[in-house]
C-alpha cells in the first residue's frame, strides 16, 4: 500500500526503511522488511532491498534523525513493531525516543507503518502500543489478538489520506490485492466478541495484574547470574539465559520447551531468550506454576 501510495501520488519514492532485529511474517514482502536471519536466509536472493538501522537509543538518535532528514525525500514507508520487537528477541526500545524518530518521518511525508500484531490488543498494557507514542502511524498491521487467537483474521488500517490516495476514477488506481476470505463474516463475529471480552472492565484489570506479577518477578530473576536483561512490558515477560551465543538456534530453546511441555506448559523460547506471554484468561494458579517453572529450569540449567 505504502508502495502504491507514492505511485498513485506521482512521486519518485521508492526506499523502505525498517529496524535491525525486525519480524514482520513470512510472505516474500513480510521477510523483505524482516532482519534478515535464519528465518529468511534460504529465500534471501528473492528478497527486495531494505534500509535496516538500529532501534532508538540514546546514543544513536541524533544519527537517525540525521539520516531521515537526508534521505527522506526518497523513502516510501517505515515499518516498525513498536515499543517491542517480538520474534527478533523481546527487544523493548524506549516510547519517547520512537515518537522522536516518527516526528522527523511524518515531518518528512514518510509513511509510517505500525505492526502492532503482537503488541496490538492489550499486550504491552494499553489496547495497542501506539498509545503510548504521541505521533500515529499511517497504517496499522492487526492479527494476533484481533480475534483472541479464535480465527485467522487480519485487518491493514490506514488513514484517510491514504485511502483518498486510491480513489479515483483510473482504475490503475485501485489496491486490486484481496484475499479468498477478505473480511470473513465468521471471523469478523469472532473479532468483534473478542474486542467486548477484551475491553470488559475486568480483564483490563487483568491485564494490568499480570504486568504487576511480571515486575514482581523481576525481582527474584535478578537473584540468578545466569539470567541476563530481565524485562518486562505489559503482560510479556523476556530475559536471556546466558549460555552460549545469543539468538534463534541456540539449543536451550528446545530443550526448555520439552522440559516445559512435561509439567503442560507451552512455553517456546526464541534460542536462549526465554519469555511468558500468558493469554489474559490464565488463572492466578496457572501464573505460578509458569514461574515456578522458570526458577526449576534456570537452577536446573545453570
Ligand atoms: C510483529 C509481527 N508481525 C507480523 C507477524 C505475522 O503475522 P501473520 O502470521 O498474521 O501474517 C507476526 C507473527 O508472529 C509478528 O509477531
Amino acid at each position: 500500500m505504502a508502495i502504491q501510495y507514492w505511485g498513485n501520488k506521482g512521486g519518485q519514492r521508492n526506499k523502505i526503511l525498517a529496524f535491525r532485529h525486525s519480524y514482520h511474517g513470512d510472505t516474500f514482502g513480510a521477510m523483505s522488511v524482516s532482519e534478515r536471519s535464519v528465518f529468511t536466509a534460504p529465500f534471501s536472493d528473492y528478497l527486495f532491498e531494505v534500509e535496516f538501522v538500529g532501534t532508538p537509543t540514546r546514543d544513536n538518535i541524533y544519527e537517525l534523525l540525521s539520516l531521515v532528514r537526508r534521505e527522506g525525500s526518497s523513502i516510501a514507508g517505515f515499518i516498525y513493531e513498536p515499543l517491542l520487537q517480538g520474534a527478533g528477541g523481546m527487544r523493548i526500545y524506549e516510547a519517547q525516543l520512537l515518537d522522536e524518530l516518527l516526528a522527523e518521518l511524518s515531518g518528512q511525508g514518510i509513511l509510517c507503518i505500525a505492526d502492532e500484531v503482537l503488541t496490538g490488543f492489550g499486550r504491552t498494557g494499553r489496547l495497542f502500543a501506539g498509545e503510548y507514542l504521541r505521533h500515529k502511524a499511517d497504517i496499522i498491521c492487526l492479527s494476533k489478538g484481533l480475534t483472541g487467537g479464535t480465527m485467522a483474521l487480519g485487518v491493514t488500517a490506514v488513514t484517510e489520506r491514504l485511502f483518498e490516495a486510491f480513489l479515483s476514477d483510473d482504475r490503475r488506481k485501485t489496491l486490486f490485492h484481496g484475499h479468498s476470505f477478505t473480511a470473513n463474516p465468521i471471523a469478523c463475529a469472532a473479532s468483534l466478541a473478542s474486542l467486548d471480552l477484551l475491553l470488559d472492565e475486568g480483564n483490563l484489570q487483568r491485564i494490568a495484574h499480570i504486568g504487576r506479577r511480571h515486575e514482581a518477578f523481576l525481582e527474584k530473576l535478578a537473584l540468578y547470574p545466569i539470567v541476563k536483561n530481565p524485562r518486562s512490558i505489559g503482560t510479556i515477560l523476556a530475559f536471556e539465559l546466558n549460555t552460549g551465543e545469543d539468538g534463534y538456534v541456540n539449543a536451550i530453546g528446545p530443550a526448555i520447551t520439552k522440559e516445559a511441555l512435561a509439567q503442560g506448559i507451552y512455553l517456546r523460547p526464541l534460542g536462549n531468550t526465554v519469555y511468558f506471554m500468558p493469554p489474559y484468561c490464565i488463572t492466578e494458579k496457572e501464573m505460578d506454576q509458569v514461574y515456578d517453572f522458570l526458577v526449576h529450569s534456570i537452577v536446573v540449567h545453570s
